[in-house]
């Protein structure tokens, strides 16, 4: 199973100093910045743009891991690439040609994911999972922080490491120090977490505990 990467989501953190909490974190020891783009339509909630990742951009060097929980996420890549994003992450249920999709990405020059939600089956990604960086198996509906893991996605995450050992598989939404061995046995080696992190008395410590947890399998 390929390294832990630990992922922190700015969901979590203070909007109105994003690059100090930025730094904050890559200070910590987080591997890549994990930013939740929500457009108030695929999703119930609003958060930032393309705008805000180009600002960002002028004051950290870190991996820009973008989850774009937006519908028509096709419109949005050349902003993104412009922008300086490392990483594109879209929801599979978002888009009408997943493939193209990938491919557009990768020809603005990102690295590429694909996201899918607790009530889509793992399978729809399985023809995609050799063209793409990464694969997000969301393990809460998307859209909020602060949520409950979902334990029953891990057979998803279970499947997709069987298949693709090299895989860097993500997991988002409730993984925290009491949830983290459920997800790194399953497979799960990036992982996202706001609340967790945030809010915990030593990000810095929690961070490494979560990298102990996946790297120990
Ligand atoms: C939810 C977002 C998550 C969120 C996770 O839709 O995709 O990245 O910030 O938050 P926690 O770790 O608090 O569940
Ligand atoms: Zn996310």
């Amino acid at each position: 199973m390929p390294a832990a990467k630990i992922a922190p989501s700015l969901l979590s953190g203070d909007f109105a100093k994003l690059a100090d909490e930025c730094q904050y974190m890559v200070d910590c020891g987080a591997d890549y910045l994990h930013m939740d783009i929500m457009d108030g339509h695929f999703v119930p909630n609003l958060t930032l743009g393309a705008p805000i990742i180009k600002s960002l951009r002028q004051h950290t060097d870190a991996f820009l891991d973008c989850h774009l929980m937006v519908s028509h996420p096709e419109q949005w890549v050349d902003d993104y690439a412009k922008a300086g994003a490392d990483m594109f992450t879209f929801h599979f249920e978002a888009t009408q040609d997943a493939p193209a999709l990938v491919q557009k990405v990768r020809d603005a020059g990102m690295k590429v994911g694909i996201a899918i939600k607790p009530k889509t089956p793992v399978s729809v990604v399985f023809e995609l999972a050799d063209k793409v960086d990464m694969i997000l198996v969301m393990t809460v509906e998307p859209g909020f922080g602060g949520q409950s893991f979902m334990a029953d996605m891990m057979p998803k995450v279970r499947e997709l490491r069987q298949r693709y050992p090299e895989l860097d598989i993500q997991v988002d939404g409730g993984l925290a120090l009491d949830t983290i061995d459920q997800a790194a046995k399953a497979g799960a080696n990036v992982i996202v977490a706001g609340t967790a992190i945030f809010k915990s008395a030593s990000p810095k410590d929690t961070i490494a505990l979560l990298r102990k947890a996946v790297d120990e399998q």
